[in-house]
């Protein structure tokens, strides 16, 4: 074994090491050899086995995904430069099919985590759990996982823990929407009624709180201190992103950066944290954390983006809501805050969040008329841009370029 090599494998090797919550997740005779004084040795050793392990393990499972026959060409919608995108990435993969055999059972897992004594909590809390969401959300902590996994190791075997961040992610969006109906006094909910419209208000946000509660609990078990620190920083977000929707600023120039923060805090910090503690669980180092965290920042404010968006595009049927939902809950989102420049008659009708008589009609028309939907279009493909040189530093695998087609997605979605 070559020198460099030896002394690679070491470094790697402390790396492990160093995470104590990693090192629980290795057997316990390699846990012995990190207590023993020929730790360094020894350590090397079994690493290189492991290592090679991994590798095969890794290899044998990308195998399994017909690398070729799943490649698309990127369409032209992200513009990316060309920097950002070496040659040999310019194929991607369908994210969801790759993510599919580690999010298989995500909705029974999650059901059975739900499931109490009390059979109706149970049923309350399990009801959006249906398997027909997106799963955006764990698919992206997945991906992330795996990539760095494979940036790290050269194997992108998904940790346990990597895979139950993916189900908490799940679990604390969903408990955010079964309050965020009560708040939006939302009838319907991906095109079914919602749990408050079935069960009331009280009992709504009660299965919203035994989720988070649930979710929470599986956190704890985690047993990672700093992956606990991330988590409660979205809960904190997820209410003060949610309160800054209720209040507007009367001072014009305030209004974009308050929604831009607003949009981070209630739907960015979620998709940041959580592929934040992904990098954690697996061991990376501050710079792939912040890089894993950008990403996720970057997805989750283009996200928002193209939702606010298609709340003026998208029929009633496509999005299993009301189009203009924003307006008529008083929001004034990019689309109208950019035609506001163009038409400022929109200005006053902000400010008393359109609940004068025709306001919602006029202010739909407005952005109709205007290049506010261009410009929205336009702020989320160069945060899909930021998103895409963010995960340039990782090496390239199937899972990157399944990152990569996220971002993609995230713009071509008309749903
Ligand atoms: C959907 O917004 C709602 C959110 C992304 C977050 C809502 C957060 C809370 C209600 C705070 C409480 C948080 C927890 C964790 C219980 P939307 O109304 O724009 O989207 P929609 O059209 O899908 O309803
Ligand atoms: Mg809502």
């Amino acid at each position: 074994m070559a020198l460099t090599s030896l002394s690679r494998f070491s470094e790697i090797t402390t790396r492990i090491f160093e995470n104590k919550k990693l090192l629980r997740s290795v057997s316990p005779v390699t846990r012995w050899l990190h207590l023993s004084p020929e730790f360094s040795m020894k350590a090397n050793i079994l690493f290189i086995h492991r290592w090679r392990l991994y590798r095969h393990i890794g290899r044998a499972t990308r195998q399994s995904v017909p690398r070729l026959k799943q490649f698309s060409t990127c369409s032209s919608l992200l513009q990316t430069p060309a920097a950002h995108v070496p040659g040999t990435l310019q194929q991607e993969l369908d994210p969801f099919k790759l993510a599919e055999p580690d999010l298989i059972n995500l909705y029974s897992d999650i059901k059975k985590e739900l499931s109490t004594q009390s059979n109706h909590l149970g049923c309350i809390s399990s009801y959006y759990f249906d398997g027909h969401g997106k799963a955006f959300r764990p698919v992206m902590v997945v991906l992330m996982a795996r990539a760095l996994n494979y940036h790290i190791f050269e194997s992108s075997r998904l940790l346990e823990t990597q895979h139950r961040m993916a189900i908490i992610a799940e679990m604390i969006h969903t408990a955010s929407l079964v309050h965020d109906d009560v708040i939006d006094t939302s009838d319907t909910r991906r095109g079914k009624s919602s749990v408050n419209v079935l069960w009331g208000q009280k009992k709504a946000i009660l299965a919203g709180d035994f989720i988070l509660a649930q979710a929470a609990r599986i956190l704890a078990q985690l047993d990672n201190e700093d992956v606990v620190h991330l988590l409660a920083q979205v809960l904190i977000d997820l209410v003060q992103g949610e309160f800054m929707q209720m209040s507007s600023s009367d001072d014009e120039t305030e209004r974009f950066n308050l929604y831009l923060k607003k949009t981070f805090k209630k739907t960015a910090s979620l998709t940041a944290y959580t592929c934040k503690a992904a990098a954690v669980l697996g061991g990376a180092n501050d710079t792939l954390q912040e890089m894993a965290f950008q990403y996720g920042r970057n997805v989750g404010i283009a996200f928002q983006l193209i939702d606010d968006y298609l709340d003026f595009m998208a029929s009633q049927s496509e999005l299993g809501k009301p189009t203009a939902a924003d307006l008529r809950l008083g929001l004034a989102t990019a689309p109208v805050l950019y035609a506001s420049q163009r038409f400022p008659e929109l200005k006053p009708m902000i400010a008393r969040r359109f609940c004068k008589l025709g306001d919602v009609e006029k202010a739909y028309e407005a952005v109709h008329k205007s290049d506010g939907l261009a410009h929205t279009k336009r702020l989320a493909r160069n945060h899909c841009n930021e998103a895409l040189s963010h995960i340039s530093i990782l090496t390239d695998s199937v899972e990157k370029r399944a990152l990569m087609s996220v971002i993609e997605k995230v713009l071509e979605r008309s749903k």
